[in-house]
């Protein structure tokens, strides 16, 4: 198995195990958060999965808060959080709007008790307390010129700043974080990845604008789709092939291809098929779209349960025809919703509803004959050109 592949491999084991702990890199988010900065203005953002000490979005929002001209910043920390170990170092003592007691915040296994705040070689006994932090205010920064968990602790020195405990443990499905929702304006992070579906559908029953980090893969979920469908989420601007690297807690094993430590002794892995979903329009996705080819009928077979064309790579749309055809996932990294409709999915539920009927397998996916055999083509997006 090449590197990529055991990359995917690593993420479906991490999903079953319910490993969530895979820490986005500040660049990534930098290079994507700046096709959005129009939206920001005035705007309360969520930060709903993110230990404020650990989480690049906090850092990114926070460093931005005044050039964004951000309303507020909120973000809550999941009781599950391991933490990566330099946290180990802060002392919240002297904090001034901390309502939960130092010793409260972290719990440590250390052989000392009488330095529980500073058990440097200790790992965590328990996860972190829950808490929420609240920007209301950046003030000068602090004047090193970097972003550093130093910054946190100076943020939260500011009266108009709060850091509080939360009551439950910090759940975005609970009812603190969905009363936190109900009052942001923009959702941002990179939610746990085994609960992907669910944190998307609490996104539209809330009516909220978002931007997240997830797998492509999770367009094949018939509620996900359904949105791409109806253009109500597509994808962001920033990653569109390759893969990106996530540091993970030192309990993560690296056994794939492409893992490691980097210089300052993080433990990393890297992801194929890393997407931005986001609801927030932004102007590359109105890139026209450059057709390259023409119809011919042997390039493009035709569907036996489908009036409809296939079309294997994206960059092959012919410029000249009108109907139905089908196109791989990549689709989407491409999708102008001003030249293009996606009409449905070639597979599944969804198949059926615009008309698949069943195949050599007896099932309703697209299928094709090549040379007389059977032949089923990997996933399919069922698009038309608009007029
Ligand atoms: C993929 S990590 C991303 C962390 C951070 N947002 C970042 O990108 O660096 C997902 C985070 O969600 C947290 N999490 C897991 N289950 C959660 C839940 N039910 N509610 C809120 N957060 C959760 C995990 O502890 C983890 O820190």
């Amino acid at each position: 198995m090449n590197g990529s592949g055991m990359a995917n491999t690593n993420l479906s084991a991490a999903k079953k195990a319910k490993k969530d702990e895979f820490y986005t890199q500040l660049g990534d988010i930098n290079a994507e958060l700046r096709h959005y900065a129009h939206h920001f203005e005035g705007k309360v953002v969520f930060c709903n999965c993110d230990d404020p000490y650990e989480s690049n979005f906090f850092k990114y929002f926070a460093a931005n808060f005044n050039a964004l001209k951000l309303k507020r910043l909120i973000a809550t920390c999941y009781a599950g959080s391991p933490i990566a170990g330099q946290q180990l170092e802060l002392d919240f003592g002297d904090c001034a709007t901390l309502t939960a007691s130092p010793s409260e915040i972290w719990s440590y296994r250390t052989s000392s008790p009488a330095d529980p705040l500073f058990g440097r070689d200790e790992r965590p006994a328990h996860p972190k307390i829950p808490h929420k932090i609240v920007i209301n205010e950046v003030t000068d920064a602090n004047g090193d010129g970097r972003i550093d968990l130093a910054d946190v602790e100076w943020l939260i020195r500011n009266g108009r700043n709060v850091l509080t405990k939360l009551k439950g443990d910090g759940d975005f499905r609970s009812k603190e974080c969905v009363e936190l929702l109900k009052e942001s304006d923009i959702v941002v992070t990179n939610p746990p990845f085994s609960l992907f579906r669910e944190y998307v559908a609490q996104l539209v029953q809330y009516n909220k604008k978002f931007l997240i980090i997830g797998n492509l893969n999770a367009m094949h979920y018939k509620e996900i789709f359904s949105l791409f469908r109806d253009n109500r989420m597509w994808l962001g601007a920033s990653i569109h092939s390759g893969d990106r690297k996530f540091t993970v807690p030192d309990t993560y094993s690296l056994d794939a291809a492409g893992c490691g430590i980097d210089d300052n002794g993080q433990r990393f892995i890297r992801v194929k098929g890393v997407r931005w979903f986001t609801n927030l329009d932004y102007k590359k996705r109105h890139d026209e779209f450059i057709y390259i080819r023409k119809y011919q009928p042997a390039d493009y077979p035709r569907y036996e349960n489908l009036d409809a064309i296939d079309v294997s790579e994206s960059k092959a749309i012919p410029e000249d025809w009108d109907g139905l055809m089908g196109v791989p996932d990549t689709f989407l990294d491409i999708y102008n919703p001003d030249q293009f409709e996606i009409v449905g999915l070639g597979a599944g539920d969804l198949a059926k509803e615009i008309g698949v009927t069943k195949n050599f397998r007896g099932r309703t996916d697209v299928a094709l004959k090549i040379n007389g055999k059977d032949k089923c083509p990997y996933s399919r997006i069922i698009i038309r050109r608009k007029k």
